[in-house]
């Protein structure tokens, strides 16, 4: 995954320098999609030179001082110079684009960095979050028509494809728009992507397939209408073939008039008199990099392409899709600027973790009502009948998001007694696992947009499932693509490992079930125990927060120096094994595996000596004996086991480490559980001095498969 960024300013003057400053910091803010290299394109001084390039390899911190230097990054074909670039130079109108990378196509290297142009002249450039599969064929014709490539990535074959284009049409009669449409459709797999052209200026094309993209709008005066108008194309003319007789591409108007658009003036953009106003607009993959200009915000849909122009925003469609929205609305964001800064803390995993005791509030707000102890998701209720006839739930995530479908799969099958199956979205659909039309298929996404998880949800669409979201990122791919489902309200979740997320998803998941159970009578008792106990786990959470001194000790004094560590437990803890094991591999480097304990004596326990570190989970539930025969079995191969048990649970002797926690239903107790679990982890981490914000070779989302 990657971020991408543009900033486009009309009748509004602004130097290089603070467009600069624009970009990089709207990178910083998108860092957590990728980070292994950063660049910016921003306007040049002259038609020898008319798009600089900044580009470092490394996070965005070596960017920003390659642009303090002034000195910019040569285009592909041209000589460095030393010579630095005036940064006061004040512009009236600009465009400009960045892009912070997580490699897919070639290594991290300057070369390979955004934005991506299609020769030392930088006629078409571009930046893309996505893959385009056909690169290597498109890169095969381009090639034998005598463009020269020099990177090693997918991106920069688009980019020639552009050129291409152009220099295809006789009387370059195309408009931007209608150009990098004729691309768009050469292309397969995922992208968004901003273009930007000399042969256009002070015009952005930005398009999404796959990939999110919003655009946040900044102007004085209020909008006219709160909404854009999609412009529909008029299709019969885009008929002709290049004309170099390559027949790579119909070029439009190759052999008559270009495709007539009915080009009708955005009404959101009108002002009274008709003048141009000063206007500013930011195109970007995640509201992060948009809030401190603006929360005036508009999601493309797939297949969306804009153009900005003449300070006014057009919206057109790759093509004609019956069913989709001839407008698009400009929306509010309810996102906040502090949060998405760290605030006094020192990473956003520490943030995150503390945040837990509100974020579970703002999960439960507005659907859990203590007081007549009823609990109501607004997304669900028109689906509980389908639902509660259907043949079996399907669960389908990744990673963290998987954990939670695990921790709560128990409390499902004995609040609905409908048949629960939990999948990872990548085997289930390697497998091309069998589903029907009766299946609700619980898709569960802390981004919305991993690709597995989206890929999954689409096969379940096509065979006729409904298709339920519970995800955190509003206006993403999976909360907008399926039937229904829950934005979970945990906040913006900025580092890469979830963890405040895990904990709301539960919580979601476990309103889910409860609602779904209204109906039975003999399940009332149990649902009420479940909701009372919903409203303590806040000061609960914080309770085990108040920890985090005794346990950063013995991160440092038991673990830190350890290879390798096994955290068991059985019933609704083994997820919580699963998610703390993962925790600390992710952040912390260290193998560690999380162990069904009732598995022990099957093989694992083969491992077991004074040696290894041990995590027993063993907080109380009607499992407690048989957890407690499985730390008989450890403790006689002379384990060292480091016991996770409740405050008042007198049975385990303190001759081991023992962490206490607060006891709450057993159904719940993982929320408690897990916190301890991601503070070591947090703390390991830091011990072993790795930035916990971005830990190596990981993204925040993978939104490729
Ligand atoms: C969890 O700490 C990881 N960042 C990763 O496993 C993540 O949960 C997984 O990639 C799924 O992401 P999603 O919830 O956004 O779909």
């Amino acid at each position: 995954m990657c971020g991408i960024f543009s900033y486009c300013s009309y009748l509004t003057e602004r130097d290089r320098k603070y467009v600069c400053q624009v970009l990089t910091n709207a990178l910083a803010r998108m860092e957590y999609r990728g980070y292994d290299s950063a660049g910016i394109g921003v306007d040049g001084d002259s038609p020898t030179d008319p798009f600089l390039l900044f580009k470092a390899v490394g996070k965005v911190a070596a960017l920003k001082q390659l642009v303090d230097s002034a000195v910019p990054t040569p285009a592909p074909g041209t000589a460095q110079t030393d010579k630095q670039v005036d940064m006061t130079k004040v512009f009236l109108s600009q465009t400009s684009m960045a892009h912070t990378r997580w490699a897919t196509h070639g290594v991290p290297s300057t070369d390979n960095c955004h934005p991506h142009v299609s020769d030392p002249l930088t006629e078409f450039s571009v930046v893309h979050n996505g893959i385009i599969t056909n690169y290597k064929e498109l890169k095969l014709v381009l090639q034998k028509r005598g463009y020269k490539f020099r990177t090693d990535t997918d991106t920069e074959a688009v980019a020639m494809l552009c050129k291409y284009v152009y220099d295809s049409q006789p009387n370059k009669r195309l408009n931007f728009q209608s150009l990098i449409k004729t691309v768009l459709k050469e292309l397969e797999g995922s992208f968004a992507f901003v273009f930007k052209s000399t042969h256009f200026p002070d015009e952005i094309v930005a398009a999404r397939r796959g990939s999110p993209l919003l655009i946040g709008v900044k102007t004085e005066r209020k909008l006219k209408v709160d909404f854009v108008d999609v412009e529909l194309p008029n299709e019969e003319n885009i008929t002709a073939t290049a004309s170099d007789g390559a027949g790579l591409l119909a070029v439009p108007g190759a052999n008559g008039p270009g495709p007539k658009l009915r080009r009708q003036q955005s009404r959101a953009f009108l002002s009274e008199d008709g003048m141009p106003q000063p206007i500013e607009f930011f195109v970007a993959s995640d509201p992060a990099a948009v809030i401190e200009h603006t929360k005036r915000v508009l999601y493309l849909e797939d297949d969306d392409i804009a153009h900005i122009a003449e300070g006014e925003l057009h919206i057109h469609r790759l093509r004609r899709d019956d069913g989709v929205s001839s407008v698009r609305a400009i929306e509010t964001l309810e996102i906040e600027l502090a949060e998405i800064m760290k605030g006094q803390y020192d990473h956003f995993m520490q943030k995150e973790i503390y945040e837990q005791p509100e974020s579970v509030v703002n999960t439960m707000r507005g659907r859990v009502n203590f007081d007549t102890g009823t609990i109501t998701l607004g997304g669900l209720k028109a689906y509980l009948p389908v639902i509660r006839r259907g043949r079996r739930l399907l669960f389908v995530a990744c990673g963290t998001s998987y954990h939670s479908c695990i921790a709560v799969r128990p409390v499902f099958e004995e609040l609905t007694e409908i048949p629960v199956s939990v999948e990872l979205a990548s085997d289930f659909l390697d497998r091309r696992t069998p589903v029907f039309r009766d299946d609700i298929a619980i898709f569960v996404s802390q981004s919305g947009e991993t690709a597995d998880t989206i890929l999954a949800m689409r096969y379940c669409l096509e065979r006729g499932a409904l298709c339920l979201g519970v995800v955190n990122v509003v206006g993403s791919t999976l909360s907008r693509e399926t039937h229904s489902g829950i934005h979970i309200n945990a906040g913006p979740e900025i580092g890469v490992a979830s963890t405040k997320a895990y904990t709301s998803q539960y919580i979601a998941l476990v309103m889910m079930a409860v609602q779904l159970s209204d109906d039975s009578i003999s399940k009332a008792e149990r649902r009420q125990q479940i909701i009372a106990a919903l409203h303590d786990i806040p000061s609960q959470i914080k309770t085990v927060l108040s920890l985090d001194k005794s346990l950063q000790q013995l991160a440092k004094d038991t673990l830190a120096k350890e290879k390798s560590l096994l955290i068991m437990g059985r019933g609704y803890q083994f997820a919580t094994c699963l998610e703390g094991a993962l925790k600390i591999k992710e952040v912390s480097y260290m193998h560690s595996e999380g162990i069904l304990a009732g598995e022990l004596k099957h093989g694992p326990l083969a491992l077991v000596d004074e040696h290894l570190p041990v995590i027993f989970i063993m907080t109380q539930d009607s499992l407690y004996p048989k957890t407690q025969s499985a730390l008989a079995q450890v403790t006689a191969r002379k384990g060292q086991p480091i016991i996770i048990c409740n405050e008042e649970d007198k049975s385990v002797n303190d001759t081991h480490k023992v962490i206490r926690v607060p006891r709450t239903i057993d159904c719940l107790q993982g929320i408690i559980n897990v916190v301890v679990l991601q503070c070591i982890s947090y703390h390991l981490a830091i011990l072993n001095g790795i930035d916990v914000d971005f830990p190596r070779n990981l993204a925040k989302s993978v939104t490729t498969e």
